[in-house]
C-alpha cells in the first residue's frame, strides 16, 4: 500500500504571506503642483487639496486595515512634495540613510526626515551624495536595487552600500516619465518584483532578468498610470486603482491587489509607494 503524505498548502494553493510592516507618512496637508521637477507635474493646472487629503487618507486607512503599523510625520508648510515620503530616508535594520535632493525645491525635506528618525531614536548617517530614498533605493531581501539617471548620483550607491550593508544592485532609468525607480519596479515580495522594461537601458535589463526570472513584467498602459508605484508586503499589494491590468496579472501570481485612487497625489508625479516610506527595523 503507497502511503500519500499531504502536500504543505502553501505549495498546492501558491498562497502568499504578508509580514506585518511599519510605515511612516506624511498627510498632504500643504499639497500643491507649484514647480515642475517632473514631467507628471504641470503648476497652473488645478489641484483638489481637499481630495488629495481624501485619497491619502484612504491609503492610510488600508495599510491599517491590513494589519500594518502607521506613524506620521508632521508636513512643513512651504514643502509640497512632502507627502512624498518615500523619498525622505532609507531605512534597514534600523540602519537610516538620510536623503539628499537634487532639486533645491525639495532640499529641506530632508532635514525634516532626518529630525523625525533622530527624534525617534534612529540614528541618522550621511549622505554625502544625492539620494532620493526610496524613491531610487528598494529593498528586495538581501539587496538594494538602486537607481540613477534622473535623481540620485550614481556615487551614492556605494555609500547606500556601506550605511545599510547590503548588496546595491546599480540601475540605469531612461525614461523620464519613470525618473524613479519606485515608478519603474514594484516590490512584490522578499523575492519578487514586477518592472517595465522600458523604463531601463539595455545593461540593466540584462541584470534585472538574470536576478528576477520570476518577475511580473508589466504593460506600458499600468506604467503610465504610475501603477507600479505599489506597496508589496508578501500578499497584499497596494497600487493605483487605475491599473487594472496589473492587477489582474498580480491576482494571477496570487498576490491580492488592494487598489486605491490617488489622482490628485498623481499630479505631483507620485502614487501609493511614493507616499510610503518603510521603517525595517
Ligand atoms: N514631485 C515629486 C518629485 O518629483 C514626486 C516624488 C515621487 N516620489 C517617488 N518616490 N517616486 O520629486
Amino acid at each position: 500500500m503507497t502511503s500519500v503524505l499531504p502536500r504543505p498548502v502553501a505549495a498546492t494553493t501558491g498562497e502568499r504571506i504578508a509580514r506585518p510592516r511599519h510605515y511612516l507618512m506624511c498627510r498632504p496637508e500643504h499639497f500643491e503642483v507649484r514647480y515642475a521637477i517632473n514631467p507628471w507635474m504641470r503648476p497652473g493646472e488645478p489641484v483638489d487639496r481637499d481630495r488629495a487629503l481624501a485619497q491619502w487618507e484612504e491609503l492610510r486607512q488600508t495599510y491599517v486595515d491590513l494589519g500594518h503599523r502607521v506613524d506620521l510625520i508632521d508636513p512643513v508648510p512651504g514643502l509640497p512634495d512632502m507627502v512624498y515620503a518615500a523619498n525622505g530616508a532609507t531605512v534597514v535594520d534600523g540602519k537610516v540613510l538620510g536623503a539628499r535632493f537634487r532639486h533645491p525645491e525639495r532640499a529641506a525635506e530632508a532635514g525634516a526626515y532626518r529630525a523625525w528618525f533622530e527624534a525617534a531614536g534612529y540614528p541618522v548617517v550621511g549622505p554625502e551624495f544625492v539620494n532620493e530614498g526610496e524613491g531610487d533605493l528598494l529593498v528586495v531581501g538581501d539587496v538594494v536595487l538602486a537607481g540613477h539617471g534622473f535623481r540620485t548620483d550614481p556615487r551614492a550607491h556605494a555609500e547606500a552600500a556601506a550605511v545599510l550593508g547590503r548588496e546595491v544592485v546599480p540601475l540605469r532609468l531612461v525614461d523620464p516619465r519613470f525618473y524613479h525607480l519606485d515608478t519603474a519596479i514594484a516590490v512584490l515580495d522578499d523575492a519578487t518584483i514586477a518592472w517595465l522594461p522600458e523604463a531601463f537601458d539595455a545593461a540593466s535589463r540584462e541584470v534585472l532578468r538574470a536576478r528576477f526570472p520570476d518577475a511580473v513584467v508589466a504593460e506600458q498602459a499600468d506604467a503610465a498610470v504610475l501603477g507600479l508605484n505599489a506597496v508589496g508586503d508578501g500578499r497584499h499589494v497596494v497600487l493605483p486603482a487605475q491599473a487594472t491590468g496589473l492587477a489582474a496579472a498580480l491576482r494571477e501570481r496570487g498576490y491580492e491587489p488592494a487598489p486605491v485612487d490617488l489622482s490628485e497625489l498623481l499630479k505631483g508625479g507620485g502614487g501609493p509607494k511614493c507616499c510610503t516610506l518603510e521603517v525595517r527595523s
